[in-house]
């Protein structure tokens, strides 16, 4: 099975995300004190009449950073402009970035622990005075000028908070982690994206898919369409538990959510290396998947579920992962 049915990857079509991106706080469900915060803060900068403060983001994929970004350019009634870490290759892509902001605008850098480091020092005074320092001219008769900016607010998101300099991080003034969803949360968002594309869920329903999500929306989102596919096929008018638990079966989401990259590695551990302790990269050579996808994708969640724990000799088995993939105790 692909890895693009089930895991918080970024190839979901354009449009299916438009529409199901809530747009404003109060359509933002769940991750309730990242948002109280952010909602006070957002507030205040308006009532001073100044920008907001610089937000950093962090947290497991699929979690709703890009999201929280454009709400907070919504909120404060803002422009929003795009990039990413990695599409800032040269001083210039930074400088172009930066000087199309108007006052107040958000600038929203998504992989941010991605940028080159010299380019995140060009960042440090546009982030703190607003000023961005070029060099301009050849070699021999350079000089620098200083360029002022207007106040704006950079949004930063990331999967590696770790990988961020401490440098760039002081400088953010409200650093929020987003963290897995309860289920609770979860079946709101699905009977959300039911409203939205129009296609009524049954309650045990979407309670049955909302326990396979991975805790993520981004996946309840996916799997919610990959049911909707099976259940219109089938022509019924609305999905229901037995639809529900046939295409999850089907697309091998097994009853904690665990995918099969998630199960392939659970079974390295246990198979391969007696439960540990082995390091990462010894795990991403058997399954031949990349040592970041595992620890950006695939162990935030088995650690968060108890299934893996991290020693300072590498990753060990728990025994409810012996339980889970062996069906016994240890
Ligand atoms: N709090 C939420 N309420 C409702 N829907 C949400 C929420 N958070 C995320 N979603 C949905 O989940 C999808 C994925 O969220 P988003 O793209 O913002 O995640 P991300 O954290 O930026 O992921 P990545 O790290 O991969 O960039 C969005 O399309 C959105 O529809
Ligand atoms: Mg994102």
């Amino acid at each position: 099975m692909s890895r693009e049915v089930l895991s918080a990857d970024k190839t979901e079509s354009d449009d299916f995300e438009k529409n199901i991106r809530p747009q404003y706080i109060k359509e933002y469900i769940g991750q309730t004190e990242v948002k109280d915060n952010i909602r006070v803060f957002i507030e205040a900068a308006k009532i001073r009449g100044e920008a907001l403060d610089h937000v950093l983001l962090y947290g497991p994929p699929g979690l709703g950073k890009t999201t929280l970004a454009h709400i907070i350019a919504n909120e404060l009634e803002a422009n929003i402009k795009t990039t990413t870490g990695p599409a800032l290759e040269k001083s210039g892509d930074l400088a172009a970035v930066l000087s199309t902001l108007e006052p107040g605008d958000v600038l929203f850098i998504d992989e941010i622990h991605r940028i080159p480091k010299f380019i995140e020092e060009i960042l440090y005074p546009a982030m703190e005075d607003f000023s961005l320092d070029i060099i301009v001219g050849a070699e021999g008769s350079s000089r620098c000028i200083k360029i002022d900016l207007p106040p704006f607010t950079l949004v930063g998101a990331t999967t590696r908070a770790g990988d961020i300099s401490s440098p760039l991080r002081d400088r953010f003034g409200i650093v929020s982690k987003l963290n897995y969803y309860t289920e609770e949360e979860l079946e709101e968002i699905i009977c959300r994206t039911s409203r939205v594309l129009a296609m009524d869920i049954e309650k045990n329903a979407a309670k049955e898919l909302s326990a396979r999500s991975r805790k993520t929306p981004r996946i309840a989102n996916r799997l919610f369409k990959r049911v909707r596919d099976f259940a219109q096929v089938e022509g019924k008018p609305l999905i229901d538990l037995d639809v529900t638990k046939k295409s999850l079966k089907r697309l091998k989401v097994d009853i904690y959510g665990l995918d099969q990259i998630d199960i392939e590695y659970l079974e390295a551990l246990l198979d391969k290396f007696n439960g540990g302790p082995v390091g990462v990269e010894t795990i991403s050579a058997s399954i031949g998947e990349e040592v970041s996808t595992l620890e950006d994708v695939v162990e935030p969640y088995l650690l968060q579920e108890g299934f893996i724990k991290r020693t300072q000799r590498g990753r060990v088995a728990t025994d409810k992962s012996y339980k889970h993939i062996k069906g016994e105790s240890v």
